[in-house]
């Protein structure tokens, strides 16, 4: 696809975990790229994300929610949307297993709003943002996920996913949007929500409480450094092809127990802090992706080395205590608001 030079990226979730770490590469990488950042700031997201972007006219935070249909509808109208990346969704399993309707509402529903206005004000590319997990669970010893592996989603979360992907391709079929789906794998890096695993034991760690590990803890996860899911999705946006999906994945295949292990000397704490717990209902065993595909088509692969790209990420979170703070006591909650007040 050719962008539109002149058009503008819909960033959806653009003040979570990966939508941020995203509009940031892209204003880096990118001098002419204008955004707008669609966000309806839940609980997972938080403007502090943005604090160093917020001033750039290149950027442009909106507060809105992809599940009501006239606030996207606006946005649509104002006309110039070249491009959507849908990041937006619900992105928590354990949420998922206590509160399912969430998911359906915005990871489905607000997944189709943002189809059909899309559909109807003639946008020239729709990159839907998909996870590994819609494939389900492999077992040990089994191939990695390629884009042809059946679709077997376990969770409330996986299956809304699941469904959105399926909307997309639907849209790209019968309506010739022009669509693509990356689906990929487990993200580590700044700004994570620290109910995440990652930034969850760090944040423990630090304070000398205890790290909860679900089962036996030697489910396996196929991390990936945050900023090479976003090269790998603006890859993707430039170059696939459309109605294709796209997985992305670290190369990087380790336990859960051997992660924590290795956050644990990274934070200069020994494993008396390991405590398993009850597991997650449902829980997938393994997930590891095969993607040849990107990788043949674009050359992408990822640039950063676990060891290093995980001893960096527990440097982040050292050095931004207060980050970990505010969203630990939930202050974060209140900025926008006063931001918004002030003006
Ligand atoms: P996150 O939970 O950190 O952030 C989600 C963002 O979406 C938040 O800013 C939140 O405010 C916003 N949002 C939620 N509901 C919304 C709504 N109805 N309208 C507008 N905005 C809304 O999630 P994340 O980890 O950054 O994940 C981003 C995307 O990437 C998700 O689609 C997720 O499924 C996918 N993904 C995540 C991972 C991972 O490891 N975190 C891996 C693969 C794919
Ligand atoms: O695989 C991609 C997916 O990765 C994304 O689609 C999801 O949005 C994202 O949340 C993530 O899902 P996981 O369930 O794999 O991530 P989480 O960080 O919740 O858990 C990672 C592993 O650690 C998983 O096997 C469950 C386990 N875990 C998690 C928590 C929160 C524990 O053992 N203890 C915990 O307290």
């Amino acid at each position: 696809m050719e962008m539109d030079k002149k058009g503008k990226i819909l960033v959806t979730g653009g003040a979570g975990f990966i939508g941020a770490n995203f509009v940031k590469f892209l204003l880096r990488s990118e001098p002419r790229a204008r955004i707008i950042n669609f966000d309806a700031l839940t609980y997972a997201g938080n403007i502090e994300n943005l604090s160093d972007v917020l001033g750039d006219s290149r950027h442009e935070f909106v507060h809105g929610d992809i599940r009501d249909k006239a606030g996207v509808g606006a946005v649509f109208a104002r006309g110039g949307i070249a491009c959507v990346i849908n990041f937006a969704a619900e992105s928590h399993v354990d949420r998922s297993l206590d509160s399912p309707d969430s998911f359906v509402q915005t990871n489905v529903l607000g997944c189709l709003n943002l189809l059909e206005a899309a559909r109807r004000h003639g946008v020239a590319r729709f990159v839907q943002i998909s996870t590994d997990e819609v494939y389900g669970s492999l077992l040990p010893g089994e191939a990695a996920f390629t884009e042809e592996s059946p679709i077997r989603p376990n969770s409330p979360y996986s299956a809304s996913k699941a469904s959105a992907d399926h909307l997309a391709r639907a849209y790209h079929h019968s309506y010739g949007l022009d669509t693509v789906v990356t689906r990929c794998s487990n993200n580590y890096g700044p700004m994570q929500f620290p109910e995440k695993m990652i930034p969850l034991c760090i944040n423990n760690a630090f304070n000398g409480r205890k790290i909860p590990v679900y089962g036996d803890g030697m489910q396996v996860r196929d991390w990936l450094h945050v900023e090479d899911h976003c090269s790998a999705v603006w890859e993707v946006c430039r170059k696939g092809r459309a109605g294709e999906v796209y997985n992305i994945g670290g190369a990087c295949q380790t336990t859960n127990l051997d992660l924590v292990r290795a956050i644990l000397r990274e934070c200069g704490r020994d494993e008396s802090l390991v405590s398993f717990v009850k597991d997650r209902p449902g829980h997938d065993r393994r997930y590891a992706m095969d993607f040849t595909k990107l990788n043949k088509e674009t050359g992408w692969k990822p640039r950063h080395e676990f060891e290093k790209g995980l001893a960096d990420t527990v440097k982040w979170y050292s050095s931004n205590k207060g980050w970990l703070e505010h969203v630990s006591s939930g202050e974060y909650k209140g900025y926008y608001e006063k931001m918004y007040s002030n003006r």
